[in-house]
């Protein structure tokens, strides 16, 4: 086996956005839930207020993330492939267990492997400006008359949206938790998350999985 190399990963600005992200949403989830009724915590006002703050914060931080990854060229991490997707699901079900090496290791080019590109490009195009977009809908319900939604939107359907979308966030969470944990040490990701620096076995090999995919 090669001697392990460090390979910066993550810049400062995607490690903050990672981690104020993760944040701002697990306390909207923690907030929302409380104000669909599944527990107290903060009592209702507060709770809302909260709510509030924590989702504009994030559409100002969201605004910041799609600017960086557009400029940066990063979008390309984020471009997805079939390829080697299905060796990659069949790793995490059954290869991990027997201790078998990753399919796909990571390199600075692709940082990301085949089901994790198409994770994050469903959850960056689909499931987060939908929940952004069904929270400010329901924010504004006020408005509705004004905007002409009125009849063409309802508020029950709304919520509903919003609140799957909500339960879909938090399986979300717990999936990626567990899955920062596989690397070669449980906190060899997470620690990478932190510092940018990622422990991998040949930084700069181009994966033949993605050489056939090669376009840009
Ligand atoms: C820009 C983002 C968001 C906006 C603008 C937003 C806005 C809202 C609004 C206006 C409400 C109605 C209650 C109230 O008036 O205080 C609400 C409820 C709720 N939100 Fe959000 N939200 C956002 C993000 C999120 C996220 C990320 C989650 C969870 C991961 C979430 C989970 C919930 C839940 C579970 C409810 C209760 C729904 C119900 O039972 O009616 N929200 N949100």
């Amino acid at each position: 086996m090669k001697a392990m190399e460090k390979m910066y990963l993550y810049t400062r600005f995607e490690r903050f956005w990672h981690w104020a992200q993760a944040a701002l949403i697990s306390v909207l989830a923690l907030t929302g839930f409380e104000l669909h009724g599944s527990f107290t915590l903060f009592g209702f006002e507060r709770a809302h207020d909260i709510h509030e703050f924590c989702a504009w914060s994030w559409v100002v931080l969201w605004a910041f993330i799609v600017f960086w990854i557009i400029t940066t060229g990063e979008w390309r991490q984020y471009v997805p492939t079939t390829r080697k997707v299905i060796e990659v699901a069949r790793y995490y079900a059954i290869g991990i267990f027997r201790g078998e090496a990753h399919p796909v290791p990571k390199t600075t080019r692709a940082k990301h492997n085949p089901l994790q590109r198409l994770t994050y490009l469903s959850l960056a195009a689909l499931l987060l400006p939908v929940q952004m977009g069904s929270g400010l809908l329901y924010m504004f319900f006020n408005d509705w008359p004004a905007l002409g939604l009125t009849g063409v939107l309802s508020l029950d359907g709304l919520a509903f949206v919003h609140t799957a979308l909500a339960f879909a966030l938090v399986a979300f969470i717990v999936i990626h938790v567990y899955m920062t944990t596989t690397g070669h040490s449980v906190w060899a990701h997470i620690t990478a998350m932190f510092t940018g620096w990622e422990e991998v076995e040949d930084a700069d090999a181009v994966q033949e999985w993605e050489r056939k995919t090669e376009r840009f």
